[in-house]
């Protein structure tokens, strides 16, 4: 479903935007972004660690005088209500006007924050992605959801808003810290184990060469598969009544142990636990092939990922936090499961019983 454009870079359609990918995009960001989102004036936002590396050639290549940088904190605490009225009084105290779009450049902190913004700036203003982690670039940089972090939970206040383009240069993956390039890996991986049983093989063969080297083509293939993935599921199903559900796997769970590890454990380190855990519950309720909990765990152990529960945490408190969860309806926690490595089953109701002796189990087996 993609489509090759020069200089050996893609365009994945995700119904009214693209993404686009390509080793050196970045120089040529600015064409795209024209073309795009065309606007009187740019604002840029990054956070600390992504402003200095790379700003300045996406800023180099705007309208000088007509484009500035806003940069936040790194990490998740820069996704607050206080660092998005921050950014917004300071884009109405420099006069930016609706005509403006907002160029989101940094992981998926920076893509919900500034695409927040500009859902809300003067009631919506056009924002353009350009992710610079692995997991924004296959995941939170596409499906238009955008959001902030609230003391009750994350991704609690937010909007659909859609981007006008997407930008992903992979070459950008060199400097990412490798626990952030594993997290990204656990999303690919959910990937192939929800939609694509070959996609996940060609993951677990390619591991060595794509934690080694992050720039090669193994990695090039990895994001343009997984961006078709999701690019395909989001089309499907915009606001996740249906098959977007598919996407939770190994979610609900892992938000559970994320939240409660004090998010000591990155989203993708969660999720690499969840989907052991979720496939063993599968397993457990006859909904998921026996066998598959083990592949799972062998693939993200070799990926460098944990795939057990920190034994500090407590199971009881993980199974209350699965209620807390957004995938609680009535009351009753819905899973998306698999069947097998490649086929999804959403909406499956475990007891809580069940997932507790589960986790007892993992704990015990430490
Ligand atoms: N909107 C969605 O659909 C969606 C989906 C999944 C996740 N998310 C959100 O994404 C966020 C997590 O995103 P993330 O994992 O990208 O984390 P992040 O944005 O915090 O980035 C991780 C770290 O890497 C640094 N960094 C980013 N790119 C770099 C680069 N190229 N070189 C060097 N350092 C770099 C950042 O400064 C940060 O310290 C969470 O808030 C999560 O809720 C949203
Ligand atoms: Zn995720």
């Amino acid at each position: 479903m993609s489509t090759t454009t020069a200089h050996d870079s893609f365009a994945v359609p995700v119904g009214s935007y693209e993404v686009h990918l390509g080793t050196g995009l970045l120089d040529r960001a600015a064409e795209i972004i024209r073309t795009a989102a065309p606007a009187h004036r740019y604002a840029i936002i990054s956070d600390e660690n992504v402003a200095p590396l790379y700003a300045a050639r996406v800023r180099d290549a705007l309208p000088s005088g007509h484009t500035e940088l806003f940069t936040i904190p790194a990490g998740e605490s820069g996704k607050t209500r206080e660092q998005w009225a921050h950014l917004t009084d300071a884009l109405l105290a420099a006069a930016f006007g609706r005509d403006t779009t907002i160029l989101a450049l940094g992981g998926g902190v920076v893509g919900d924050l500034a695409g927040f913004v500009a859902a809300t700036y003067m009631r919506g203003i056009p924002f353009v992605q350009l992710p610079t982690t692995l997991l924004a670039m296959i995941d939170a940089s596409i499906g238009g959801k955008t959001g902030i972090d609230t003391p009750a939970g994350k991704n609690l206040v937010g909007a659909f808003h859609r981007p006008r383009a997407v930008i992903a240069d992979p070459a950008v993956l060199a400097t990412l810290p490798v626990n952030h390039l594993r997290s990204g890996l656990a999303e690919a991986i959910k990937h192939g184990a929800i939609a694509d049983a070959a996609y996940f093989l060609k993951i677990d063969d390619s591991l060595p060469s794509l934690l080694a080297d992050p720039g090669d083509e193994a990695m090039r293939a990895l994001i343009l598969r997984s961006v078709e993935i999701k690019a395909s599921i989001v089309m499907q199903d915009e606001r996740e009544g249906g098959i977007r559900r598919n996407l939770n796997f190994g979610h609900t769970l892992g938000h559970a142990i994320e939240s409660e590890s004090g998010y000591s454990l990155l989203h993708g380190e969660a999720i690499a636990v969840g989907m052991v855990l979720e496939a063993q519950l599968g397993e457990r309720l006859g909904i998921t092939a026996p066998g598959t909990a083990l592949r799972l765990r062998d693939t993200v152990e070799r990926a460098g990922l944990p795939h057990a529960v920190p034994k500090q945490l407590d199971p009881h408190r993980i199974v209350s936090a699965t209620r807390g969860d957004k995938k609680a309806r009535e009351g009753i926690v819905e899973y998306a499961l698999i069947a097998e490595i490649g086929r999804a089953v959403a909406g499956v109701r475990a007891p809580d019983e069940t997932v507790l002796e589960l986790l007892l189990q993992d704990a015990h087996a430490q």
